[in-house]
């Protein structure tokens, strides 16, 4: 080896400067790196730290930088290989755990308690009163709440004077005059008849609208179940029968029902059924205002001419037929002072009922 060689292996002075702006944008690249997997940064460790790395290249040029500027350089080029060293390893730590956090995610588990929901009040009652029934035998009927005049009215021997027909009272269905939201679930007794010879026994639970102001007492729309059976020999004595047991399977078993003379297009004779009052059982309260009894339905032997509007011999059969609100039941049983609170679904209230199932 000549006694020059380590003159003229050292670095020239434009080499030196190439060399210290490496190092600067080395610094610069390294302080800006990211990575969001681990092999991302293993990656950059093999760019910048491994044997072949940039960094070690620069530790390699080292060698060549003349002895009076070694101290200088090797202080920048240790900066450097410590800063990325750190970096990188902070990468790799931070793309580690959050690799175990996605990994720990369990799927199954419930984020936060999930308040459940409840049945609705009126559901409630519905399935109570369609549940008694279906013990004694009836089935379950449904029909359509945008019906005809036909089925609500006329097949019901509603007059066609009668008021009820009134705008007052029915939501007509704009382009079609004939066309109405039901007033009542009567009419599925006549979706029932139309379709069904007799024994017929069915319940019909349903929604009814009208043309009412909305209050704490009146809706617009509610809730009604109707009973319907005919066949041979049916007198208003099944009718009686079967209220009281429906009345103290609803309200308990001391439950007492009377019946009063009334008037429904299709039924003769006609009745309204009260029950002794839930609260004070009969001896006179601020809810039974002082009478014992709270009316809760309406009721009578179907009418032989709807059973003649709706295809079934009046000769040969007789049925009996009642209806009451889903609304009223619930008040009387939870005692609910506003009809409009079953509508709102504030949750506050409708937390307040169970049901069993
Ligand atoms: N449809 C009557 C109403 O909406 C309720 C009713 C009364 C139904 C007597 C009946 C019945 O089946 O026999 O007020």
């Amino acid at each position: 080896m000549s006694i020059f060689a380590p003159f003229f292996e050292d670095k020239s002075i434009e080499d030196i400067y190439t060399m210290l702006e490496k190092i600067k944008q080395i610094l610069e690249e390294v302080q800006s790196l990211t990575a969001s997997t681990p092999e991302e940064a293993e990656a950059l460790r093999i760019k910048y730290l491994s044997k072949k790395g940039e960094i070690s290249a620069l530790m390699d040029e080292f060698r060549t930088v003349p002895a009076e500027m070694k101290k200088e350089f090797g202080m920048r080029i240790n900066e450097l290989k410590n800063l990325a060293t750190e970096r990188i390893n902070e990468l790799k730590a931070a793309a580690a755990a959050q690799e175990t956090v996605a990994d720990d995610i369990d799927l199954t588990r419930t984020p936060y308690p999930i308040p459940l929901g409840t049945r609705h009040p009126l559901t409630i009652v519905k399935n109570e009163i369609v549940d008694i029934f279906s013990r004694l035998g009836f089935t379950l009927a449904e029909g359509p709440e945008v019906e005809d005049d036909w089925h609500v009215y006329s097949s019901m021997n509603f007059a066609d004077d009668h008021p009820a027909r009134d705008m007052q009272d029915t939501f007509f269905v704009e382009a079609h005059p004939d066309i109405i939201l039901r007033s009542h679930t009567s009419s599925v007794q006549a979706r029932v008849m139309e379709k069904q010879q007799p024994p017929i026994r069915v319940i019909c639970p349903g929604r009814v609208y009208r043309n009412e102001a909305v209050s704490a007492r009146a809706h617009c729309f509610f809730h009604q179940v109707e009973g319907l059976y005919i066949d041979k020999n049916v007198s208003f004595k099944d009718l009686k029968q079967v209220l009281l047991l429906f009345a103290q399977e609803m309200f308990g078993p001391d439950t007492q029902i009377r019946l009063r003379p009334s008037f429904f297009p299709f039924t003769e004779p006609s009745a309204e059924m009260d029950v002794s009052c839930t609260i004070c059982g009969g001896k006179g309260c601020s809810m039974c205002k002082g009478s014992g009894w709270l009316e809760i339905l309406g009721c009578g032997m179907v009418d032989p001419a709807v059973l003649e509007a709706n295809g079934i011999d009046s000769s040969v059969y007789t049925g009996y037929a009642f209806g009451m609100g889903i609304e009223r039941i619930a008040n009387l049983k939870y005692q609910v002072k506003d009809l409009r609170m079953f509508s709102e679904n504030d949750v506050r209230f409708l937390e307040e009922f169970t049901a069993a199932n």
